[in-house]
């Protein structure tokens, strides 16, 4: 069998987890939540970052951030994980879905301006599988109108919009570091706050709503609650592992960088022939090589696909499912139709991609999609 996805151990994972028990402190904001966060400022150039239990939880500490309350409404692609609504609606938002391009799994662009009204309070980006979104007309939109620009970067650590890293766009970002994402510790996450005005505010929510990330800094003599907030905090556990994988981030993207060019090579031949199409960079963004995505002709082709590389052990799997469609949000959606996502939804299927994925596997997988065909 060859699974879709398999965690990995690149460096010193174990050897950290074990030195954060040695260290006397593995709940959260220990010395591997500020090394990890260090890191990734450092890295990537955000303003300030916090760890969080999942991307979930940094969309769920965005949404409280920004004051999302009843009436207001945020713009976001259909084509997403649920995460990126459940966080708004959880706050009483009117969920506003958008469609994707017709060429990538994209919000489009050109599309959102007609969907701003006076509730409108923030537009959500998703850079989907670490591919940018088109972030111009979104930061103009956002700038006329007065809005937060909130990038979903789940999977789109790496990736770049022009020659800016993902993330660091949005008044804030939401990061994911899932066992699927690149660099990953199980479950785990990343708020990123780059607007210093939220700053403050961001620590206070992080840790259940008291100001005791000030305390631990020795900047006040005891902590209380100052706000609302919920333990979005990780174990220093999880930190450990992600620093360890953090530290080998440049090894990482290139190991994927090259499986990803295996499979584009090898399969090269039935896209020139137009069996197939696959998910490609547009020429503004620079890709983290998170996902290899074939997009089929419809539906009944991609399942089919699909069970036939199921029946010679090969994992292969679909995508997002369009939001406004899904059983608990339909009967409330009575927006336009949304073909392209409905279509992405359809078409999209990811083949094996993870670090350990050996190049005689990407071999059989290539062999047995051009054989299926
Ligand atoms: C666009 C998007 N947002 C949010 C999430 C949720 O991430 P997490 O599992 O870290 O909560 C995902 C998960 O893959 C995602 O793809």
């Amino acid at each position: 069998m060859i699974p879709f996805n398999q965690p990995c151990l690149v460096g010193n994972e174990l050897a950290y987890i074990a030195d954060a028990v040695k260290r006397g402190k593995i709940s959260g904001n220990g010395y591997y939540t500020q090394a990890c966060q260090q890191f990734l400022e450092n890295e990537f150039g955000y303003l300030k970052t916090l760890l969080t239990n999942s991307c979930t939880d940094a969309l769920e500490m965005a949404a409280l951030l920004i004051d999302i309350k009843a009436g207001d409404e945020v713009i976001m692609p259909s084509f997403t994980h649920v995460s990126t609504a459940n966080a708004f609606l959880l706050r009483g938002a009117k969920i506003v879905f958008a469609d994707v391009e017709a060429n990538t799994p994209n919000l489009d662009v050109t599309k959102i301006a007609s969907l701003v009204n006076k509730n409108t309070k923030a537009i959500v980006v998703v850079h989907y599988g670490g591919i940018a979104v088109n972030m111009q007309e979104v930061l103009h939109l956002a700038i006329e109108h007065n809005l937060f620009v909130i990038e979903d970067a789940a999977a789109a650590l790496g990736g770049f919009y022009s020659k800016v890293p993902l993330g660091s766009i949005g008044h804030l970002a939401a990061i994911s570091f899932h066992e699927t994402k690149n660099v990953q510790c199980g479950e785990g996450g990343l708020l990123i706050i780059n607007d210093e005005r939220l700053i403050a505010r961001a620590e206070i929510l992080w840790e259940k709503g008291t100001n005791r990330v000030a305390f631990n800094r020795g900047e006040i003599p005891s902590y209380d609650w100052m706000d609302l907030g919920s333990s979005f905090l990780p174990s220093e556990l999880n930190a450990a592992y992600l620093y360890a994988q953090l530290e080998k981030f440049g090894h990482i993207q290139t190991v994927r960088r090259q499986q990803w060019e295996r499979y584009f090579e090898s399969l090269a031949p039935l896209v020139e022939s137009g069996r197939i199409n696959i998910i490609t960079t547009p020429e503004y963004a620079i890709a983290n090589y998170h996902l290899f995505g074939l997009l089929c002709a419809n539906e009944l082709e991609r399942d089919k696909l699909a069970s036939g590389l199921l029946e010679s052990g090969i994992l292969a799997v679909s995508h997002y499912r369009a939001l406004h469609l899904s059983p608990f949000f339909k009967n409330h959606y009575s927006g336009p139709e949304l073909p392209n996502a409905v279509s992405f939804q359809h078409r999209i299927l990811r083949l094996p991609l993870f670090h350990d994925l050996k190049d005689e596997d990407i071999a059989i997988i290539c062999d047995r999609v051009k054989s299926l065909f």
